[in-house]
């Protein structure tokens, strides 16, 4: 597979410049740079854009349909959808499950607001697990405890304290690896709950499952991509996929995405503007050839900030992101779409490396439990604590694909200028 351009400096010399020295302290270093993916990337990106806006055909169409083919291709199995964002991909599932008033769907409170709210969208309860404190990602045993909890009615139907009926459980694959999907998956089937994977950060990566090896995005029947710009794979814009096993849930997703036509103005459904548009769709065939290049780049990076982080002296007080199938052999078992560590004084360290112009970014400063527009589902402080913890220490640093050696030094050395 293709991959950026070279580094700047010598692979050693990443472990070899003395921390607070360093000459070009002030320099930025961004958290994210879409400017460097090379000139090859440029190239196929601009050619694709241009020859949609040579042939006008601007939503749907031709270029959708060979994008989702070679998506297919990509990840081996399935049928993809392709959309106009991750967000509306899973909200055309969510309508194409039935989900609505009455249901409940159950999910995590640390991760990005779409999830949850389209759950809420739908008319359906949001129902939160905490998460494994770890992984940052649901942990099968509190899904466990929370479903024990919960009653069956006359009928055998699986209730919420509020009386709605458990339709789907949405574990979330955070930052580049995968969820325990075994662990989920065995619970989920003990009390006859299906699973929706949100797949939204995790495409090109891999999960050694006991049954043997699986490819992200296809462990549960459905699943949907983001391909948000800073995604591993990003469109010049919004864009997301749905993904799915059965023929058929793939026809109803298409329905949905235009509205429920099939045949023009006639409405099977109600759906939605769900559509991609074509130009999006270029753009993200013409990037997927680079995409294992670019994951294996981030997997580098991560890397080599281990070895730099502990050079530094630094492993007892910044817990690097978990590699929980480090172990299985598989390459491609963390994608690395953030680089997340663990710090307990985070704000005075991320206000110390804003000062120094180092990029970093907090996912996510507020567990969704105890955002204001969940009030009304009654949490309060305390009710998910390892989901709060996440909250209050992680801390995202660089690691898009070129990013230089030189420059994931000095992100080290100003941890260690802060710790000092
Ligand atoms: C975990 C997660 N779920 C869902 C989404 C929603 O995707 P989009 O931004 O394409 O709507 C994102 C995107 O950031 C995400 O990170």
């Amino acid at each position: 597979m293709r991959q950026p351009g070279p580094k700047t400096g010598a692979p050693n010399s990443v472990l070899s410049s003395k921390p607070g020295n360093h000459p070009i302290l002030k320099v930025p270093v961004p958290l994210f740079d879409l400017s460097r993916l090379g000139s090859e990337v440029d190239e196929a990106v601009r050619e694709a854009a241009l020859r949609v806006l040579g042939h006008r055909g601007f939503v749907l169409g031709a270029e959708v349909e060979a994008f989702e083919k070679d998506l297919t291709v990509y990840l081996g199995d399935g049928h993809a959808v392709a959309m106009s964002s991750g967000t509306d991909a899973q909200l055309a599932l969510l309508m194409a499950m039935e989900i609505g008033a009455g249901d409940a769907v159950i999910s995590t409170p640390y991760t990005f607001f779409a999830t949850a709210g389209c759950i809420h969208r739908t008319g359906a309860e949001v129902l939160f697990c905490d998460i494994d404190p770890e992984t940052f990602m649901m942990d099968p045993e509190c899904l466990r405890v929370l479903l024990s909890s919960l009653t069956r009615d006359d009928r055998g139907v699986l209730r919420s304290p509020r009386g709605n009926r458990i339709r789907l459980i949405i574990p979330i694959h955070l930052f580049g690896t995968c969820c325990d999907m075994d662990a989920i998956g065995e619970v989920a089937a003990e009390f006859g709950i299906e699973i929706l994977e949100d797949a939204a950060q995790i495409l090109g990566a891999k999960y050694p499952s006991k049954s043997g090896t699986q490819t992200a995005g296809l462990i549960a029947p459905t699943s949907y991509v983001s391909f948000y710009p800073s995604k591993n794979l990003g469109a010049a814009g919004d864009a997301g996929v749905a993904i799915c096993l059965d023929g058929e849930m793939a026809e109803k997703l298409r329905r949905i995405r235009n509205h429920g036509m099939e045949q023009r103005y006639y409405h099977k459904v109600v759906g939605g503007n769900f559509r991609i548009d074509a130009i999006q769709a270029a753009i993200l065939r013409a990037k997927l050839p680079f995409l294992d290049g670019w994951n294996a780049t981030r997997r580098a990076n991560a890397a080599t900030y281990r070895a730099a982080f502990s050079k530094a002296g630094l492993l007892d007080r910044v817990t690097l992101p978990p590699e929980p199938f480090a172990s299985s052999g598989l390459r491609d078992h963390h994608i690395y779409h953030q680089y997340v560590i663990r710090v307990p004084n985070r704000d005075a360290l991320m206000a110390f490396l804003t000062d120094k112009k180092i990029g970093c970014a907090i996912y996510y400063p507020v567990p969704l439990h105890l955002q204001e527009c969940f009030a009304y589902l009654g949490h309060k402080p305390g009710d998910f604590p390892a989901s709060e913890q996440a909250a209050k220490e992680s801390l995202a640093l660089p690691i898009f694909p070129g990013l230089t050696l030189d420059e994931q030094q000095r992100v080290v050395d100003s941890i260690k200028q802060a710790f000092e």
